[in-house]
This record gives C-alpha cells, structure tokens and sequence, in this order.
C-alpha cells in the first residue's frame, strides 16, 4: 500500500451516520444582533461557534451558506438612536458596521451579512406577513399588556418574576394600543407534535424539556404589531402599523437566502439556527408557527449556547459596567488563542466564565508549548536533517492510532466542539511524546526519514483538524508543509508530503503575560 492513501484509508474507515462526507448543503445561522449598544463578548461568542461549524462543514465537503447580520428595527433601537441624537437609519448605518468590524477581527466566514433595514428583507418581511393574513392567521384586536424594551417581548403575568422581566429582571412597561394578533395558539399541538417527532429540533434535549412544559401551560395568539411608534417594517394591509420587530427579525432566516429564488430552494430548511438560551421561545413556537401559517418547512436544529459570564459568575451587563469588548480583546490578544481559549474551555451548551488569566494559560501552555513546539521542531528537523524537504518514509502505526478520527467526527456531529478540540489537541500531545521517546537526533537514514515523515504527516491532520478552530494559525501549518487547506477529501486523496520545501514560519503563538 502506498504511504499517500494510509492516511486516506484510514480515514475512509470513518463513517459517521452514514453522511459525514455526504456532499449536499449545510445552512446555518446566527441570532442577528440588537445594535443598540455595541457588540459584547456574548455576541462574539456566538458567531465564533458558528464559524467553527460552517467551517467544519466546509472541510467535510459541503456547500455551506453562513448567516449572520443585525437586528435593526424596535422600539429598543429608536430609542437608542434618540439619546445618540441621530435618526434610527443613521444610527444603524454606524453601528452595524462595529458588528462587521467584530466579523472581520475574529475571522468570522460569514457567506452574507443581514440588516433588516435592507429594502430586500424589507419586502420578503411584508410578503410573509401578508401570506399570513391572507391564510387567516392574522386579525385585528387590541393589546394590553406588559411588555419589555430590552428583549422586545411580550409578558404576561405568569412569565414575570417578582413583577420584572425574567431576563432584565427591570419593570414591564404597559402597552395598551390597536394591534394585529397572529393566531399563535392554534399551532400549539403541531409544534408539541414536532418536538416529539424530531429528535434533534431543539439540542441541547433539556432546553426542548423547557419550551414542551411552557407549551403545556397554554399558548395566547401574539400582538405581531405596533402603532405607538414607527421605526419598523410598515404591515401591508394598514400602513398606520409597523410589524412587531421578532416577526420582521425571524423573517431575515429565509430573506437571507433570498426566498422564494433558486438559493432558497438549495438551502432551506436551514440546518442549525445557533441562538442563546434566553430566545428559545422566540426560535421555536414563535418562529415555527409563523413557518407553519406561511406553508414552508421548518428548520432542522435550533441549537441553543450557554452564556458567557465574568469570572466572578456575574451576567455581563452595561448597568455592572463589566461588559468585555471583543473588539477590544482582539487587538490585544491573537484572535486564534481567543478562538481556541472559548471554545475549549466551555462546554458547547452550557454557561461558562470568561477570564483573561486562563486565556493566556491556554494560550501558553497548549498553544505555545504544545502545537507551537511540535510545528518547530519538526520544521527544524527538516530543516536541518533534510535540507528543508521533507523526506519519503512509512507512517507510524502506532502514532497513527493515537489519532482518534472517528471520535473526533462524533463529538462535532454531537455538537461537542469542546471535546472535539481536546481530543485533537490530545494528538498533539501524543507528537510531542512521540518526539521524546523516538529522539529523532539519535537516528539514521531510513529510520529517521520514517520518524520525520510521519511527524509531517501528522502536522498536516492537526493543521486541518484545526482549521474551524484557529484558521490563521492552521494556515500557516499547512503553508510551512506546502499545502493548502481545502477539504478532508482533497487532504486525505492527494498525494503524501515527501518531496515538498517547508518554509519557517517563527512564533505560531507567542507566550503572553497579563
Ligand atoms: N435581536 C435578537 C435576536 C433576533 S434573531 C431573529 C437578540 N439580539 S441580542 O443582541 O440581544 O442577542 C443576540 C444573541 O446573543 C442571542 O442569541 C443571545 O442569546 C446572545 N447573547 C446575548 N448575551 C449573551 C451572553 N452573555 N453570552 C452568550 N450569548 C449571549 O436577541
């Protein structure tokens, strides 16, 4: 067998559900960002476990389509916009483009960046809402009721805690005014029956747990529009309302695909809608019953993160004046030791801290010490041992076990991306040790040539592995080995290392103190 396809027949043993490599499409999304205030680490975060999903899905060969944006319209933004003294348009203009700057900081792949304030989504926003009428799902009523500015949402008694928002934990505001309610209740028992049939409609399984038991304790239609202010998409049927912002908001999923054209009919239903915990509502019984009215299919997941909180457990908040700015952050830190920090250290799912003192341990110790010296020294051996081309050799099976592909595929089909990156950093570790106990300096001609191969090898797995997590810094492997990072299948089918020029490429990751 040829030293190319060992690593190609390895891999061609993993067979995740039958599809991991499946060509086909991969649609995923973002919550899109209030702009009211400036972009904070929650945000960041979010689109960061985007990225490594759209980019995984990318090397496992798939068109993928990423969308991520901002959330322009709502009371909320008007009255921000009023105490900057700027129009609502102006405002938005400035500040999504600090959310864009968040994007290209953090290498975030996004294939199309939403505003709602785009005269195409405009337009998709008002067609939808019509269909919905024109299905009989909308009438005229009136509301009155509590409601919050924060979360743009609608209380009632029931929901409150202590008589504040759950969320804000700060007093309602009572709204009385004409608005169009959309029959929300009649989809109780579809959506009931949806999550019963679909194993993986809302993950992580306990946060399905929550909205069946909410669903259970009744479902009232939804005010899904407003006339005490303007600052919205106008309703089709009556001009003198603005829709209610989560219906223009939820809308931007299938606007940002351009629906109803040809790249609406390739991508949807989408495939994963990453949101945070507090908008599961919003993203399931509010969103699906709107789908369901307006007769189109309803998405796959609905994958729910935990919240970033400072290290002293506290909820970041503007009013505690502990807010952390990703912006900020990445001018002082490489963007990929951040990347790497947030997605290692937090369960995927669950809440965690943010601390810069772990950051930079992570950083030093696995970045630095362990992927940073391995790419080092083995560059160095080629260097010095090789005249800088890597050598033809035979890969060594037991390193090679050591990489556990198939658990890898796993846990990011499991939507375990921490793991994921433990185990691949675990082969990195296994490198090292392997370095160590084989002493390459001691060796000789064809022995040596094996142990400098194989190291090559592996390199080129890692730099791969690795990509969605950190894509500077595995670029910049792949470029030392002479490679580009495509796909798996391109990786795994081309032809072995030996033969190509390495280049240096210094400090992959310096070590950094506070
Ligand atoms: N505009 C709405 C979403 C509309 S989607 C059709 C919204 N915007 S937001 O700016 O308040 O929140 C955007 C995303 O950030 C949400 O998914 C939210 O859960 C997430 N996060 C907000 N604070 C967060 C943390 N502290 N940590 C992690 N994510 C957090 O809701």
């Amino acid at each position: 067998m040829s030293k190319k396809s060992t690593f190609l027949t390895f891999f061609a043993k993993v067979k995740i559900r039958g599809d991991a490599l499946s060509k086909g499409k991969f649609y995923i999304t973002t919550a899109i960002d209030y702009p009211s205030s400036n972009p904070h680490l929650g945000h960041a975060y979010e689109k960061l476990c985007a990225d490594v999903l759209a980019r995984w899905h990318r090397l496992l060969g798939k068109e993928v389509f990423f969308l991520t944006g901002t959330d322009e319209h709502g009371i909320k933004i008007m009255r921000a916009a009023e105490k900057a003294n700027m129009s609502p348009q102006e405002f938005v203009d400035m500040q999504s483009e600090k959310f864009k700057e968040l994007c290209k900081l953090w290498n975030i792949s996004y294939d199309r960046f939403i505003r709602t304030t785009e005269a195409q989504h405009i337009k998709i926003a008002q067609e939808i809402f019509k269909k919905i009428y024109e299905n009989g799902d909308i009438y005229l009523g009136k509301y009155v009721g509590k409601y919050c500015p924060d979360c743009e949402t609608f209380y009632t008694e029931k929901d409150l805690v202590n008589g504040k928002c759950p969320v804000h934990n700060k007093p309602c505001e009572i709204v009385s005014e004409e608005s169009y309610f959309f029959r929300l209740s009649k989809y109780k028992e579809k959506i009931l029956e949806y999550l019963e049939k679909n194993e993986l409609s809302i993950w992580p399984a306990g946060k399905k747990e929550e909205i069946r038991n909410r669903l259970k304790n009744g479902l009232l239609d939804l005010s899904v529009s407003r006339t005490s202010f303007d600052w919205g998409v106008p309703v089709p049927i009556n001009p003198k309302h603005v829709q209610y912002v989560w219906v223009d908001a939820l809308i931007n999923y299938i606007s940002g695909i351009d629906y109803p054209s040809e790249r609406f009919k390739r991508f949807w239903p989408a495939d994963v809608h990453l949101i945070g915990k507090d908008i599961v509502w919003h993203h399931t019984v509010i969103w699906w019953s709107l789908l369901m009215s307006a007769n189109i299919e309803l998405p796959k997941t609905v994958l729910v993160h935990g919240f970033i909180q400072t290290a002293g457990g506290e909820k970041m908040s503007k009013s505690k004046g502990n807010v952390i700015d990703p912006i900020e952050l990445a001018k002082r830190y490489n963007v990929d030791a951040i990347r790497y920090y947030l997605i290692r250290e937090i369960p995927f799912g669950e809440d965690g801290y943010f601390s810069e003192e772990k950051l930079i341990e992570r950083n030093n110790t696995e970045l630095a010490n362990d992927l940073g010296n391995l790419v080092n020294r083995t560059l160095a051996m080629i260097e010095r041992y090789f005249n800088s081309t890597i050598p033809s050799g035979s890969l060594d099976n037991a390193l090679k076990e050591k990489l556990r592909l198939q658990a890898i595929m796993q846990h990011m089909q499991n939507f375990e991306l921490h793991l994921a990156l433990a185990e691949i950093m675990q082969f990195v570790k296994a490198c090292n040790q392997y370095i160590n106990e084989k002493e390459p300096w001691k060796k000789q001609g064809s022995e040596l040539a094996d142990i400098i191969y194989t190291l090559a090898e592996s390199l080129r797995v890692i730099a791969l592995l690795l990509h969605p997590f950190i894509p500077t810094s595995a670029e910049r492997i792949a470029n030392s080995l002479g490679i580009k990072i495509t796909n798996f299948e391109d990786i795994f089918s081309g032809k072995g290392l030996a033969g190509n020029r390495i280049e240096k490429i210094g400090i992959l990751f310096e070590k950094t103190k506070r």
